[in-house]
């Protein structure tokens, strides 16, 4: 995009919905820096309150047809951020029908208002997970999709959802499949805070003797026997989402792409890491493999480079720790 383009975009207000989550209050905070101002519709079932900085929210449900009109209406969004979702694979597993409905059926809703208000542009949070186990790493976007959990299948079916409604209706889009995020912005104003927490690196943070880290699994067919992922600082997850916002504004189409670094890190490897940046052992111990890791889950990072001229910055390990870490020590959201 060109700077005059940039320029005509600033102050534009861009839909985020659940953007007082995670990954996305981290990024409405990059939107902010880039200028936009992020218009937050979320529950807060699952999200912060004090996670909404950098604009507006309004408490709502996306598949609510009132809340949604009133929203477009007050606002006139140029594009939407669609983040909102159930993202636990084990919790997909036990209770199918929660991510069905609030993955599948509250974004057919979603789309549904947004269809009849117009036609901006859709970034979509998608998955690693609609890859299922990988034939091939690392995993370019044309891997064959056979997810292998109901959070996977979730995603992929929006993800076709998608595809379809821009043949048909000319409805722009951008699927951005996440490998494993991680860390918190460096300045701790805003991190991850899951409830319960599953994933690995805050879980090794918070390991003591009495509760250590369970390493699952450590006979898988990589170098040290233990899960290989590629993990991704979420500054730089809201980085690229900024720069698919410049891409899909100045394009139109329906795409796919991954969002990792290309690298991968074993399990003990992560523990390792986080021994060095606390100095000091991080307490684990091993169990069993869990049902439904892939051994190995490796990004292609080459289309989203290419594409949206976006490199990850904060993603090696040691800073990705480090920047978990302050938000740990600072945050009463644990
Ligand atoms: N792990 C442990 N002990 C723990 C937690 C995790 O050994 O207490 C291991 C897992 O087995 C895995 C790795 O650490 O090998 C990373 O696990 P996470 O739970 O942090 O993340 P996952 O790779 O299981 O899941 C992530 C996202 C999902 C997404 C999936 C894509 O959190 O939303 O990647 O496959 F679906």
């Amino acid at each position: 995009m060109k700077q005059s383009e940039e320029k005509v975009l600033a102050g534009a207000k861009v839909l985020v919905v659940g953007g007082a989550g995670y990954i996305g209050a981290h990024t409405c905070q990059a939107l902010a820096k880039a200028g936009f101002v992020p218009v937050v519709l979320d529950t807060l079932e699952t999200g912060y309150r004090e996670f909404v900085q950098w604009g507006p929210l309004v408490q709502g449900d996306c598949a609510d047809p009132q809340v949604v009109a009133d929203v477009l209406a007050q606002y006139q969004p140029v594009a939407v951020l669609h983040f909102a979702a159930k993202i636990s694979v084990p919790e997909s597993e036990q209770n199918p029908q929660l991510y069905y409905e609030h993955n599948v059926v509250k974004t057919l809703a979603f789309l549904r208002t947004l269809l009849a208000y117009q036609l901006i542009p859709v970034i979509f949070s998608s998955t690693a997970a609609v890859y299922g186990n990988p034939i091939q790493t690392p995993i370019e976007e044309d891997h064959p999709l056979l997810p292998i959990n109901p959070y996977g299948r979730t995603k992929l079916m929006v993800e076709s959802i998608l595809a379809d409604y821009h043949k048909a209706y000319g409805l722009p889009s951008i699927c951005l499949r996440y490998f494993n995020a991680a860390g918190a912005d460096p300045e701790a104003q805003i991190g991850e805070a899951h409830d319960p927490e599953t994933h690995l690196i805050p879980l090794v943070l918070r390991a003591t003797d009495t509760h250590p880290i369970k390493v699952f699994g450590t006979d898988y067919p990589t170098p040290d026997g233990t899960c290989i992922r590629d993990y991704i600082h979420v500054c730089d997850l809201a980085s690229a989402h900024v720069a698919a916002l410049h891409f899909i504004l100045s394009t139109s189409g329906a795409y796919h792409m991954n969002l990792g670094t290309g690298e991968g890190a074993s399990v003990l490897a992560v523990i390792q890491a986080a021994e060095a940046v606390l100095g000091r052992p991080v307490p684990h111990e091993f169990h069993a493999r869990r049902d439904v890791d892939p051994a190995i889950l490796v990004a292609s990072a080459a289309l989203s480079r290419s594409v949206l001229g976006w490199t990850p910055q904060r993603s090696d390990l040691k800073t990705i720790i480090e920047d978990a870490l302050r938000w740990a020590g600072q945050s009463h959201l644990k």
